[in-house]
């Protein structure tokens, strides 16, 4: 099993929108949750969702484990998955964020954000500098994600552009770098 602390506490310039649920807390994603996730994202994004750009680059290659995380309750229910891959531009290493999944019925409670701030935080601690997204901007902005940061890169197949995304973790860690997003299998 992958152990790692975690805080999902966002940066402390920030306000959390909103108060999570009490008991919620945030944990890395164990192998009895693949199940659960795989069935969530397909009710959440529907049975096509394989075809979808991104995943071109999760095909054939794992999630970065030590970056998976999920959202349980006090009682050990399942309640979110947010899982990262790893991609490339130009050569320069950058993470894929999502997907990001909430159980319906608790959304719009706080979960995805906890989920965002911890996984945020992970990766920028593991020495990451970019992420990349396809996602609702007004979703995605209030944790730093911008569509200006992604207008030199581009994607390997159709999407909506007002939907890609970019944050720097570390502050210039895009300056100059344009290209063509692709696959990275061989890990970062
Ligand atoms: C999108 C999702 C991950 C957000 O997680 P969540 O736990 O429901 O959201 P939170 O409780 O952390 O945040 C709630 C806030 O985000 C807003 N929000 C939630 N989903 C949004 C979306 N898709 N677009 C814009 N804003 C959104 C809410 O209106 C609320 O705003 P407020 O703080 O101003 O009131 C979750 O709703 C979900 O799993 N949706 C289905 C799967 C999905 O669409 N995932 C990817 C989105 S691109």
């Amino acid at each position: 099993m992958t152990t790692f602390t975690i805080s999902s506490n966002p940066p402390s310039d920030q306000t959390p929108a909103i108060t999570p649920p009490p008991g919620l807390v945030i944990l890395p994603e164990e192998p009895r949750h693949a199940a659960i996730i795989e069935a969530l994202n397909d009710e959440a994004f529907g049975p096509d969702r394989q075809k979808k750009t991104v995943y071109r680059f999760r095909d054939g290659v794992s999630h970065l484990p030590e970056l998976a995380l999920v959202a349980e309750d006090e009682t050990g229910e399942f309640r979110g998955t947010l899982r990262f891959w790893p991609v490339q531009i130009g050569g320069t290493p950058a993470l894929l964020l999502g997907p990001l999944t909430v159980v319906g019925g608790l959304r719009k409670t706080g979960v995805g954000t906890r989920l965002m701030w911890a996984g945020l935080e992970r990766a920028r601690e593991l020495g990451h500098r970019i992420v990349i997204l396809v996602g609702d901007e007004p979703y995605y902005s209030r944790f730093g994600f911008r569509r200006d940061l992604a207008v030199p890169l581009a994607l390997p197949g159709p999407v909506d552009l007002a939907r890609f995304l970019a944050l720097e973790l570390v502050p210039g860690a895009m300056d100059g770098l344009s290209g063509m997003v692709e696959k990275c299998s061989g890990g970062l």
